[in-house]
């Protein structure tokens, strides 16, 4: 079971896939901190994912869950964050592998492009399925090489909007 908090983000389009997903995780025991957004009413993703991947790159938090209409938007703002590595899943396969081979901090998920029971079996496996380190940490290594050359230290972590 995770010690630090899941956190998780949403825009107006995954807003509803996270609150079905919030409740079935406090269901199982896993702490949550929900950053929002609230409601359905339009907001801007980058707040949302900033706000969680920046606790990712930080190390304040060790996994986190976006969701946005796609995911792809918030898949796409969460890796441009040292440390992160952030998995757009849309099958229960592509999680179980993402955290056996990736070892993925974060999930990204398409409020807009899957079902809820699909989405819940998904986030099950992906925090369900530990990652298998041997060969694959070849590969995390070589991420980590191009994030020393390519990213600098500081996290972009913008004042979250007031909602309406
Ligand atoms: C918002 O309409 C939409 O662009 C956003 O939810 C996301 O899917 C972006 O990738």
């Amino acid at each position: 079971m995770e010690k630090s908090p899941i956190l998780i983000g949403n825009d107006h389009g995954g807003y509803t896939l996270k609150v079905t997903i919030v409740a079935h995780l406090r269901e199982q025991g896993y702490p949550i901190e929900d950053v929002g957004s609230h409601s359905e009413a339009i907001v801007r993703y980058p707040y949302y994912g900033a706000a969680v991947a920046s606790a990712i790159a930080s190390g304040r938090a060790s996994r986190g869950i976006l969701i946005c209409s796609t995911g792809i938007g918030m898949s796409i703002l969460a890796n441009k964050y040292k440390g992160v590595r952030a998995a757009l899943c849309s099958s229960s396969y592509q999680a179980k592998m993402t955290s056996a081979h990736n070892d993925s901090n974060i999930l990204c998920l398409g409020g807009r492009c899957i079902g809820v029971f699909e989405a819940i079996d998904l986030v099950n496996n992906w925090l369900q399925t530990p990652y298998e380190g041997g060969r694959h940490d070849i590969s995390l290594g070589l991420i980590g090489e191009a994030e020393a050359v390519n990213f600098s230290e500081n996290h972009w972590m913008p004042e979250l909007p007031e909602e309406k």
